[in-house]
């Protein structure tokens, strides 16, 4: 008959499923605070990313040779971003190249990348403190006002910002 008598039963059902689910997937709360933990997924560009060339790296001019071997900061590098010889270095290992074979997205030769602090959310604060706003810190500031403890009842993921699916095509 009819499907609507039947949805009419079952929509207290719907409405607190969701909420059902969550309850059960809740980690308890911290014993000592009473704090359910929090995770903050950072919005786009917050995630701070390191990289080190290796000798793969084909600079697109040879003041981008940079230092081999060695880890630093790639994103967010404001110094970088303001140097007008340093801006098209770092432009060019932030790129991503499209491989055919493994149909995504990777790194340019030679540039290996990671985001920092995975699990905390100081990978992806800003550093500048009149930034804050960007980024969550703001909200970071008042969870920690809350009680809320970076590490323990607080988390952070970070990601790489550029990874997103490949467009069709
Ligand atoms: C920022 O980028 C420049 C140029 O690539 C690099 O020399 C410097 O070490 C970077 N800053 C940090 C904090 O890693």
């Amino acid at each position: 008959m009819a499907p609507l008598p039947h949805l009419h039963r079952l929509l207290p059902l719907l409405l607190f499923l969701p909420f059902i689910l969550v309850r059960r997937g809740a980690r308890p709360p911290d014993a000592a605070t009473g704090l359910h933990p929090v995770v903050l997924l950072p919005g786009n560009k917050c995630s701070q990313l390191e990289a080190r060339l290796t000798d793969a790296y084909e600079p697109p001019s040879p003041q981008c040779k940079g230092p081999v071997g060695r880890w630093f900061r790639l994103w967010k590098n404001a110094t970088a971003q303001r140097d007008p010889a340093a801006a098209p270095c770092l432009a060019d290992q932030l790129r991503l190249v499209y491989d055919p074979a493994l149909r995504d997205f990777r790194n340019v030769a030679g540039v290996e990348t990671r985001v920092l602090r995975f699990g905390s959310t100081r990978g992806f604060l800003a550093d500048n403190p009149g930034d804050k706003d960007l980024c969550m810190g703001t909200l970071v500031e008042a969870l920690e006002r809350a009680g809320y403890r970076d590490g323990e009842t607080l988390f952070g993921a970070p990601y790489d910002f550029r990874q997103a699916p490949a467009a069709p095509g």
